[in-house]
């Protein structure tokens, strides 16, 4: 695991998106892990600008988003599908049914969870993930007790990951309970995981992820087991380290 500490903003967006820029010049074709939250909005800024710079396209890329909400509507403006569109994919070059995401809003999420495994193998496997890490250790919404080996599947939000994501809502009670998320597993499987924290609220989970034991207690461990992870922190994320 390489852990790059830097403390501006542009500074860690412009590695992870020179990462994901250098692939697609080697193979245009990549397979891209988009990731939601606020630690990858400013990687998706770097990446729009050098898109309209003409230094990269993702004409040929395809993209699976990590996790989504269930029962939230397709268009709901808070549906991941909709932030990726919104943050990353309407403001590149992607083709059209190039990028997908969980289809939370089914009345069968288990077969939903299967399709969707299935279409990230039928692709080739995700070549680079981006990854945030909750305050709780949580990876996607892998929330503590995950099993490391966990597949795609429906899990049950904590009361601390609703209240974490009820800034992105009117009011907590509209969070939703449920969601779809990439298991442990799935994420593992990635060829290169690209992990980005900053600010004091993360540095417990990041010293966990990097120093602790590796355990469901804190799910971002297990990127311990991974070949090749890069975490790239502030230096108020990386405080307890
Ligand atoms: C959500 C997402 C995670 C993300 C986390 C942290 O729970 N499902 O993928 O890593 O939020 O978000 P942020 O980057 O906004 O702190």
């Amino acid at each position: 695991m390489e852990v790059v500490i830097l403390p501006t903003t542009a500074a860690r967006a412009g590695l992870a998106a020179a990462a994901i820029t250098d692939l697609l010049r080697r193979k245009p074709s990549a397979v891209l892990g988009l990731a939601t939250g606020s630690s990858p909005l400013p990687v998706y800024d770097a990446l729009v600008d050098a898109h309209q710079a003409g230094q990269v396209s993702f004409a040929a890329a395809r993209a699976f988003t990590l996790d989504e909400y269930v029962g939230l509507p397709a268009g709901h403006p808070e549906a991941y599908r909709q932030v990726i569109d919104r943050e990353l994919v309407g403001r590149v070059d992607f083709a059209d049914g190039a990028v997908h995401g969980p289809n939370g809003d089914t009345d069968d999420v288990p077969a939903a969870c299967g399709q969707y495994e299935q279409a990230i193998a039928a692709a080739g496997g995700v070549d680079l993930q981006l990854l945030g890490i909750g305050t709780d250790g949580h990876l996607a919404f892998n929330e503590p007790g995950s099993s490391l080996a966990s597949r795609t599947r429906v899990k049950t939000l904590t009361a601390q990951t609703r209240q974490d994501n009820a800034r992105f809502f009117d009011r907590v009670d509209d969070v939703p309970h449920h969601v779809i998320t990439q298991g442990l597993g799935t994420i593992s499987e990635a060829r290169h995981l690209v992990l980005l924290a900053s600010g004091a609220a993360k540095a417990a989970a990041v010293a966990a992820m990097v120093e602790g034991p590796v355990s469901a207690s804190c799910p971002a461990s297990v990127l311990q087991l991974h070949p090749h992870v890069t975490v790239l922190l502030d230096p108020e994320a990386a405080g307890l380290l």
